[in-house]
């Protein structure tokens, strides 16, 4: 039976870019949505930008605009970058809309209908320059507690304590400077505690939410639930509340209604749907969300819900953060990357192959490492996975006419032993196990690759071409599950895969036990690049230096050390030595292997060699040791221009070889054929020249 799923992931904020973190949240949401498009369910999913608040409009003003150009720009950038990540939402809209206008106000007046709105005046601080009140974020003193100077009205960031504004030593307006004031005015709540109950009932609903979830959110029921400051006093970049002066909704109400007002713009001929999931609960609604906004989510939106008589969530589906290398993500490191930084230097599709290894099912941050992912892409991805389908797909198979036979004996059992998995696969996929998911492809694409070498359809096709036939085509075959399989993470290296094997359309899991035989295939062409270190290095180059230029900005004169080019010292004189390293016996000593001189070479110009079919001519320097002219056989896998920048392990005291397009005057050290050649890369932050030891 087919479902009617309504996916959500939470409204990133306007005043920011995108950036990894939120890369997490968008490709875990859409693996499950593509997913479960692909098992043939009806899966909407939607988000939008959260536009409302004092920071945007402070925002907004700084950059000399009004608050809606500026949301719009943003707002085309959020797309933009999410979009390039392959998150395939219905529809990406603003909170700043009609529909979410109409919808706030329609679930405001219901529960004031109902009586949980209440109304008290309270005391804030107000600069009179500014005419406004001012929240915790846009006051800054001195820690009453620690005596730091300079730190935010809720929390101090040097000693860690939490106070309120009204506490601070020495307070003052973080916009003009100046001493702010005590203003009182009327505020509005919303009676949370006239929704203890429902909220205890609808929470420990099975499967709604993960344990951990409902435990931290069982934590806030035993102090006894508030009621919620849901007013903002103008002026406030937001809605204005029906029925007051110059009162808005607090941004957090609003921002929740975006989910429903983005799902109404979309349904806008077909409002019937629409009710179907909001007003009769025909389907399912699951918001994927940090576990920083679980309050939100957990407490206010559903009891809003209740109130105003709609659909509650039926999950919520809460990951950690993102870690890099174990630490939070850092700018001045250059590891709190921007998604559109990610996206210059590197392949999106390759991110969302490694974050669905890192992703599981529980709240706990999310660690991920550049060099983990170099690896898992390069060993796992292409040297495992894609390798099934180019090591018989270029030479071998011309042999063969480029036709496939049939599938039969050993080859059909493998088959079948690959579609074993799909009913597992499925499972994890469902509970957001993607990292099982992983390990399970990963497991049964080294299976194929053992088939491969074990039957050597290389050596076959030489004498016995109908069993290398059958080997190819076991292998395609093989491939087609394993790809398919990962439709909902590699969607384009899917599609490719597919096309390449004569399936057209968009892939999903019916097709998956359909076997391709009897048909000749187009010439191969490459399915993806490896992932290559030059783009971590830069990438992580450009993340400091945005850091950099926002601090210089900012007028804080302390940026992090800019990054060391080194010191451009002239060619030198190659001095290679001729005695012989390998003696009789086939052994080298320990002496022998110290003459080898590994070094670290930073690749300068890298370019075509004409006429050579495997040679790419490239320039090394190599620090103080000089720069060095090499021809290296590394044309397979690598593009000149992915070459400049990256940081090689070089044999930089080979005797000069004069090779028939000129001088070699060191040699590259590599492993590896074919596509899955690689070069050995020292670490990102090695100098040229340094001595490997
Ligand atoms: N605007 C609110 C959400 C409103 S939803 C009705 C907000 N915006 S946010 O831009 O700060 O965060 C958007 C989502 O990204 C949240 O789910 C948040 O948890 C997630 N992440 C933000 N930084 C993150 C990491 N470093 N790691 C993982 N997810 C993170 O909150
Ligand atoms: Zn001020």
């Amino acid at each position: 039976m087919s479902e009617k799923i309504l996916v959500t992931t939470a409204l990133p904020y306007a005043n920011g870019s995108i950036h990894l973190g939120h890369v997490l949240e968008g490709i875990q949401a859409d693996i499950w949505v593509r997913y479960n498009r692909a098992i043939g369910n009806k899966c909407y999913f939607f988000c939008a930008d959260d536009t409302h608040g004092t920071p945007i409009m402070l925002a907004a003003k700084k950059a000399n605009k009004t608050p809606d150009e500026y949301i719009k720009k943003v707002h085309d950038e959020h797309y933009k970058d999410l979009t390039s990540f392959g998150i395939s939402y219905d529809l990406y809209y603003t909170t700043n809309s009609e529909e979410n206008k109409k919808l706030a106000e329609e679930i405001y007046l219901r529960l004031k209908e109902k009586g949980n709105i209440s109304d008290r005046n309270i005391q804030q601080t107000y600069c009179e320059h500014d005419k406004m009140f001012l929240p915790d974020r846009f006051i800054k003193g001195t820690c009453p507690k620690c005596g730091a100077k300079d730190q935010y009205g809720d929390s101090c960031e040097v000693c860690g304590a939490t106070y309120s504004p009204t506490d601070l030593l020495d307070p003052h307006c973080a916009i003009c400077g100046n001493v702010p004031v005590l203003k009182e005015s009327k505020h509005l709540f919303f009676r949370l505690q006239d929704y203890q109950a429902p909220l205890e009932n609808w929470l420990s609903t099975p499967g709604r939410l993960q344990e951990g979830a409902k435990k931290k959110l069982l934590e806030w029921f035993e102090t006894g639930l508030q009621e919620w400051d849901i007013s903002r006093d103008g002026p406030y970049f937001g809605f204005e509340i029906p029925g007051e002066v110059n009162k808005f909704f607090y941004v957090w109400l609003d921002a929740p209604v975006g989910y429903m007002a983005a799902s109404r713009k979309f349904f806008e001929t077909n409002e019937e749907e629409f009710n179907s999931i909001w007003r009769k609960g025909e389907g399912q609604i699951v918001h994927f969300i940090g576990k920083d906004i679980l309050y939100f989510h957990g407490l206010f939106w559903p009891a809003m819900l209740m109130g105003a008589e709609f659909t509650t969530p039926n999950k919520l589906y809460v990951h950690g953060f993102m870690t890099v290398g174990g630490e939070k993500m850092s700018k001045s490191r250059g590891t709190f990357v921007n998604a559109s930084t990610f996206a210059k230097h590197l392949d999106t599709e390759h991110f969302r192959f490694y974050m669905a290894a890192r992703l599981g099912s529980g709240m706990d941050d999310v660690d991920i490492s550049f060099d983990d992912y170099l690896s898992r892409v390069n060993s796992d991805l292409i040297g495992n996975l894609v390798n099934i389908v180019s090591r018989v797909s270029t030479s071998i198979l011309d042999k063969l006419d480029r036709r496939l036979g049939t599938l039969q004996d050993e080859g059909k059992s493998l088959f079948d032993k690959l579609l074993a998995s799909e009913e597992n696969i499925r499972k994890n996929y469902e509970e957001r196990n993607y990292h099982r998911v992983m390990r399970e492809v990963a497991s049964l694409g080294d299976q194929v690759n053992k088939y491969v070498n074990d039957n050597a359809p290389w050596v076959l096709v030489k004498n016995d071409p109908e069993k290398a036939r059958k080997v190819v085509t076991t292998a395609l075959n093989c491939a087609k599950i394993l790809f398919l399989y990962l439709y909902p993470v590699i969607p384009k290296t899917t599609q490719k895969v597919i096309n390449f094997l004569g399936i057209e359309g968009v892939p999903d899991f019916s097709i998956i036990s359909q076997k391709i035989e009897n048909i000749q295939l187009p010439a191969y062409e490459h399915i993806t690049q490896r992932a290559n270190e030059k783009g971590i290095q830069d990438m992580i180059e450009e993340t400091k230096n945005e850091y950099d230029k926002a601090q210089l900005l900012a007028g804080k004169n302390n940026p992090s050390i800019a990054s060391n080019q080194p010191d451009q010292t002239g060619k030198s004189e190659s001095k290679g030595n001729s005695t012989d390293t390998v003696t009789n016996d086939g052994y080298i000593s320990i002496e022998d292997l110290s003459k080898v001189e590994l070094r670290v070479g930073h690749i300068k110009d890298a370019n075509h060699v004409e006429g050579a079919d495997k040679l790419l001519q490239v320039t090394v320097d190599l620090g103080e040791h000089g720069s060095k002219n090499v021809f290296a056989g590394i044309k397979s896998a690598y593009k000149p221009e992915d070459l400049v920048g990256l940081k090689v392990v070089v044999v930089a005291n080979l005797k000069p070889r004069k090779m028939k397009f000129g001088m070699s005057e060191a040699m590259l050290l590599a492993s590896g054929n074919g596509e899955t050649l690689s070069l050995f890369i020292p670490h990102r932050d090695a100098n040229p020249g340094d001595l490997l030891k």
